[in-house]
């Protein structure tokens, strides 16, 4: 349980950052959501707190070096500087083939999805090292691990959080932060929308047949939100007293069969 701690999720407007917002305050913590959603990370903290959640929100985009502090300036005012578990979830899609692909693209999506991972923890650094058990949680991918057609931008950045994720948990030992990672397999949010806007990835044929019908998914079905999140609730409380610089794949075992 996590009675009494306080936890910032980033990217907590939806998916799988939504569903640790839940699992984190339905563990009694008091969770901070932040997203660059203004209006579905602010009715996300409504509904959360209507349930009797203690939950707030956050505009912040945490690419931005002026938001993050201001958001630190919160964190200290809100909690008297003290911030038990930080959850850097926030992150785009990309499915840019190698012959479209442009610098600036590549380089929004690193910003994006592996810069913000080491910002935003250097910012609650001065935070989390005053909490008895403070803790990093990553939200990588198993796109970190292997690759796929036209994900160079993607799988560059996770695999970055994944070795980045290591490279902290060294460096933040001695102020007794604990960093890991979890890497999700193909779990049921937007994410999982075609990007060309024809439907849904799990309802696809293609899905249905190799990762269910045939097997490469053993769990035989796609994550939802939740799986990951109940995972991720391991990295954050006291049976991790011994846990750094590791990932965890939660992906029904995909990853065991390729
Ligand atoms: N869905 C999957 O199949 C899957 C698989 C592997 C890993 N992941 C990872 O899980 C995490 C959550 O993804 P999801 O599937 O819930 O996606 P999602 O798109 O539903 O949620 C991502 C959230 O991040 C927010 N965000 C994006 N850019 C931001 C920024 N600059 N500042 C603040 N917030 C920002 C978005 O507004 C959104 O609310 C991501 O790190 C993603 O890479 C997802």
């Amino acid at each position: 349980m996590l009675d009494g701690k306080r936890v910032l999720i980033t990217g907590a407007a939806r998916g799988i950052g939504a569903a640790c917002a839940l699992e984190l305050a339905a563990q009694g913590a008091a969770v901070l959501i932040v997203d660059i959603d203004d209006e579905e990370v602010n009715t996300r903290a409504d509904a959360l707190k209507r349930s009797g959640y203690a939950v707030e929100a956050a505009t912040v985009d945490v690419t931005d070096a002026e938001q993050i502090q201001a958001l630190a300036a919160r964190v200290e005012e809100r909690w008297q500087g003290q911030l038990d578990v930080l959850v850097n979830n926030a992150a785009i899609l990309d499915g840019t083939s190698l012959d479209e692909l442009t610098r600036e693209r590549f380089l929004q999506v690193q910003d994006v999805n592996q810069n913000s991972v080491l910002w935003m923890t250097l910012a609650m650094r001065p935070f989390l090292r005053r909490s008895n058990a403070a803790r990093v949680v990553n939200v990588a991918s198993i796109l970190g691990v292997v690759g796929t057609p036209d994900c160079v931008s993607y799988a560059s950045a996770k695999g970055g959080v994944i070795n980045m994720t290591r490279a902290l948990a060294v460096d933040l030992a001695d102020d007794g932060i604990l960093v890991n990672s979890i890497c999700p397999g193909f779990v049921d949010t937007r994410m999982a929308l075609l990007p060309d806007g024809s439907g849904h990835e799990h309802e696809t044929d293609w899905f249905k047949d190799i990762y269910i019908k045939y097997g490469r998914i053993p769990l035989k079905r796609a994550a939802q939100p939740a799986d990951i999140a109940r995972a991720l609730a391991f990295f954050c409380g006291d049976g991790c007293g011994y846990v750094t610089g590791q990932y965890l794949m939660v992906d029904g075992g995909v990853s065991s069969t390729m």
